[in-house]
C-alpha cells in the first residue's frame, strides 16, 4: 500500500498543479503502470485512493477522470422585472407532457420523481403487508381528516426536533404534497385574488393558479441568492398580494436553496405585509452534507406560513402521503379536505407510523442523500465536459435535478419532442414558466445510475443540442 500512496501523492500534485485539468481522462491503468513502473494493482490502488479523496471519478467501462473541484454554481440570468399574469393556461401542456413521458420505455430524465430503485425499502413493504392483514387498518377513524393521530405525532416530533414547536393537531395528513399545497391555497385565496409565484417554479403552482382563476405576480430569481428580497418587497408594496407560493429549499426546477438569513427576512416581510406563504418543502430531506436546511416556517412567529411536504421524494410517490403544518388554519383545511380527497388510506398511514418509528427511515435518508449526490455529480461532470460552451449547467448541492441553459435559439419544447422520438424524456422550461424569454432551459433528473445506457442517452441529448439548427420558420431540426 505504501507504493500506492506514493503514486497517489505524485498524481495528487499533478492535479493540484493543474497539469491534469478537470474532466481530463487519466492514463489507463496499463499506460500508467508502464510509465511509472508500478504494478497494475498499485496503480489501481492509487487511483482508488484519489477517488476516495474526491480528486478523480470513475466512469463505467471508460476509465478515471479528474474531478472538477469547482462545483460553485454559476450565477443565474438576470431578469429585470416582475410581471402580472392573468388567465394562466398551463394545465393542458402539463397534462400532455406527463402523458407523453409515462410509457415505461421512455428514459425518465424528465420525471419529477427520484429513481424508484433508490427508494425501495423492503422493510416498509414488509410492514405494509403485515398491516394489510389487520382489520384495524381498514376500519380506522384515520380515514377522516386530519388523519391518523400517531402519524401526526411523529411528523410533529420531527418539526420540534428542528426547533419548530409543533403540536400533533397542527398537522393535517394529505394525499401527497400537491394535495397539501392545493388545500392550503384554497384556504387562503379566492378567485381573482393576487398570488406571488417565483418566475420559474414547479408547474403545480401554475396549475393551481389556473384552476382558482388567480392573478399571478411573478418574482424573478436573484442571480446569486436565488431569491430577490428587494424585488419581493417591491411586489408586496405594489400589488394587493394575498398569498405567495414559494420553494426555498432545493428549488424545482432550478435546484438552489436560499440562505437562512433570507428566509428569516421573508418571514418578517410576510408578517409586516400580512401575506400568507405556501411553502413547498417537498425536497427538504434531500440536502447534501450534514445540515438540514431551515424553512421559512422556522422563523414564522406570525402564523403566516403553511408548510407543505410529503414522503413522495423519499419513500415513493405511490404512497400519496403528505401533510400541511398550520396551527390556525388546520380546521379550515380539514373542512376543504372533507369536500375533496377526504384522507389518505389508513393502511398506509399505519404502515408509515411503524416504519418511521424505527431507525430505518433515518438510515435510508442518509444513504439516499449520498447516492443522489454521487449520481448528480456524475451527470454534471459528463455534461460539463461534453456540452457546447454556450450551455450552462447549474449544479446545486441538493436534490437530483440539473437545470441546463441551452443556446437561446433552441426551443426546449421542440428539443423535448425530438428526444421523445428517441424514447428519452427531458423537462422543457415551458412547464415551469410563462416567460417567453425563458424557453431555452431544460431540467434533467439525475437520480439514475450512470450506465452505458445513460451515457448513450446523454450523448443523444448533447448531439441534438450541438447540431440544432434554427431556420427562418423557427422550426427546430436535429439533422446535421
Ligand atoms: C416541487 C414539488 N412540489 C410538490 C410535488 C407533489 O408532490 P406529491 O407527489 O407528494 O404530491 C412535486 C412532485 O413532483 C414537486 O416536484
Amino acid at each position: 500500500m505504501f507504493k500506492a500512496e506514493q503514486l497517489a501523492h505524485t498524481l495528487h500534485q499533478l492535479i493540484e498543479q493543474g497539469v491534469w485539468k478537470p474532466h481530463q481522462k487519466l492514463p489507463s491503468l496499463r499506460e500508467q503502470a508502464q510509465t511509472s513502473g508500478y504494478s497494475l494493482m498499485t496503480v489501481l490502488n492509487a487511483y482508488q485512493e484519489l477517488e476516495a479523496r474526491g480528486l478523480v471519478f470513475a466512469r463505467e467501462k471508460s476509465g478515471y477522470y479528474v474531478a472538477d473541484q469547482n462545483m460553485q454554481p454559476t450565477a443565474l440570468d438576470r431578469i429585470e422585472d416582475s410581471t402580472l399574469q392573468s388567465n394562466i393556461q398551463m394545465n393542458s401542456f402539463v397534462f400532455d407532457y406527463l402523458k407523453s413521458i409515462q410509457p415505461n420505455d421512455i428514459l425518465p430524465f424528465g420525471s419529477a420523481f427520484p429513481n424508484t430503485a433508490l427508494l425501495h425499502q423492503p422493510k416498509l413493504l414488509q410492514i405494509v403487508a403485515q398491516h394489510a392483514r389487520r382489520k384495524q387498518s381498514y376500519e380506522s377513524t384515520a380515514s377522516m381528516p386530519p388523519g391518523l393521530l400517531t402519524l401526526q405525532q411523529i411528523i410533529a416530533r420531527r418539526y420540534s426536533l428542528q426547533g419548530i414547536a409543533t403540536e400533533p393537531q397542527d398537522i393535517v395528513i394529505t394525499s401527497g404534497c400537491l394535495d397539501a399545497l392545493n388545500l392550503s391555497l384554497q384556504a387562503v385565496a379566492q378567485p381573482g385574488d393576487y398570488i406571488l409565484l417565483q418566475q420559474t417554479i414547479f408547474y403545480g403552482a401554475w396549475q393551481a393558479a389556473e384552476r382558482l382563476g388567480l392573478n399571478v405576480i411573478t418574482l424573478p430569481e436573484h442571480p446569486e441568492y436565488g431569491f430577490d428580497l428587494e424585488k419581493f418587497e417591491q411586489c408586496l408594496q405594489m400589488y394587493p398580494i394575498k398569498v405567495c407560493w414559494l420553494m426555498l429549499n432545493s428549488h424545482n426546477p432550478i435546484g438552489f436553496s436560499v440562505s437562512d438569513d433570507i428566509k428569516q427576512k421573508i418571514a418578517q416581510l410576510l408578517a409586516r405585509y400580512k401575506v400568507y406563504l405556501i411553502e413547498d418543502d417537498v425536497y427538504q430531506e434531500l440536502y447534501f452534507g450534514s445540515k438540514k436546511p431551515l424553512s421559512v416556517k422556522y422563523f414564522d412567529q406570525d402564523h403566516r406560513v403553511l408548510h407543505c411536504s410529503s414522503f413522495s421524494k423519499t419513500l415513493g410517490a405511490g404512497f400519496r402521503v403528505g401533510w400541511v403544518h398550520h396551527r390556525k388554519l388546520s380546521n379550515q383545511i380539514q373542512h376543504l379536505q372533507l369536500m375533496s380527497t377526504i384522507a389518505v388510506s389508513p393502511l398506509l398511514q399505519h404502515a408509515l407510523v411503524d416504519f418511521l418509528s424505527t431507525h430505518h427511515y433515518e438510515k435510508h435518508l442518509r444513504s439516499l442523500r449520498l447516492k443522489l449526490e454521487h449520481h448528480k455529480k456524475l451527470f454534471y461532470r459528463y455534461l460539463k465536459q461534453h456540452l457546447p460552451a454556450e450551455c450552462e449547467v447549474y449544479y446545486y448541492p441538493s436534490g437530483y435535478f440539473l437545470w441546463i441553459k441551452l443556446p437561446k435559439h433552441i426551443d426546449s419544447t421542440q428539443l423535448y419532442q425530438t428526444l421523445l422520438q428517441h424514447r428519452i424524456g427531458i423537462a422543457p422550461s415551458q412547464l415551469f414558466t410563462v416567460n417567453r424569454q425563458q424557453q431555452h432551459f431544460i431540467r434533467l433528473n439525475c437520480s439514475f445510475e450512470f450506465t452505458n445506457q445513460t451515457q448513450h442517452a446523454l450523448d443523444l441529448l448533447i448531439h441534438s443540442i450541438t447540431s440544432a439548427k434554427f431556420d427562418q420558420s423557427s422550426t427546430y431540426s436535429d439533422k446535421p
